[in-house]
């Protein structure tokens, strides 16, 4: 599902710095899009919160890797690998379950099921191994991950939670690993003209993902996800 404020890509100008410009209006979009926090239940907080989590923590570093797969170009492969050492060893994973549990969100099965659907399309994408859409997907996540933060700290903070570590250094880290990845995106571009190999759709990845960032903020109807095999 694309934006539809947001268009479509312009080509007049430099493409990574178009793509760069829709994926900030896509942002734009869902930060705006985000129920005022005062108006959500207690429950729906928790949910959103869970729903986050049971997203990030099992998958943010093997999407990551993924897009270190991938890539061919060494400008790529040192951001990718930058971005994973950090990840590791800070371990990122277990901030963000200090998180949840200081908020009383951790994941219960019917908030992996609300995500189930979209979370599987993001994977299956993701096994496709192709360089310049998943880098992409990944620019865009970090982008929204790093506007989020506030939002989510501030979910937390309503649930009676101090632990606000994981918001605070994803809040700030994010805007750098934002911007190394347009680099390593411009470097898998080069090399992708250079081969004269073609990508269908650049934004595959992006719309995948924006539709799993909207499952976790609005909780999807999960009746029919357990059997559902799409
Ligand atoms: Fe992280």
């Amino acid at each position: 599902m694309t934006s539809v404020s947001c268009g479509l890509l312009t080509p007049s100008r430099s493409q990574t710095a178009s793509i760069q410009e829709h994926i900030d209006c896509i942002v734009n979009d869902l930060m705006a899009s985000l129920p005022p926090a005062e108006r959500l239940s207690a429950d729906e907080r928790r949910g959103m919160i869970a729903r986050y989590s049971a997203v990030l923590e099992g998958n943010f570093i093997y999407w990551m890797t993924g897009a270190y797969l991938s890539v061919g170009s060494d400008l790529a492969r040192s951001i990718i690998i930058e971005n994973l050492h950090e990840e590791v060893r800070d371990c990122h994973p277990g901030m963000l379950r200090k998180f949840a549990m200081a908020a009383h969100a951790v994941p219960k099965d019917t908030d992996a099921l609300a995500v189930y659907r979209s979370l599987s399309n993001v994977r299956l994408f993701i096994g496709r191994l192709s360089p310049v859409p998943i880098v992409v997907m990944m620019a865009f996540f970090e982008g929204f991950i790093q506007r989020f933060m506030a939002y989510l700290a501030d979910l937390a903070h309503r649930q009676g939670s101090a632990e606000q570590e994981y918001t605070d250094v994803h809040g700030v880290c994010d805007v750098a690993h934002t911007k190394e990845l347009f680099r390593a995106l411009e470097a898998e571009m080069t090399l992708a003209d250079e081969s004269g190999k073609t990508t269908e759709n650049i934004l595959e990845g992006v719309e995948l993902l924006q539709t799993l960032i909207q499952d976790i903020v609005a909780k999807p109807d999960v009746s029919s996800a357990a059997t559902d095999k799409n």
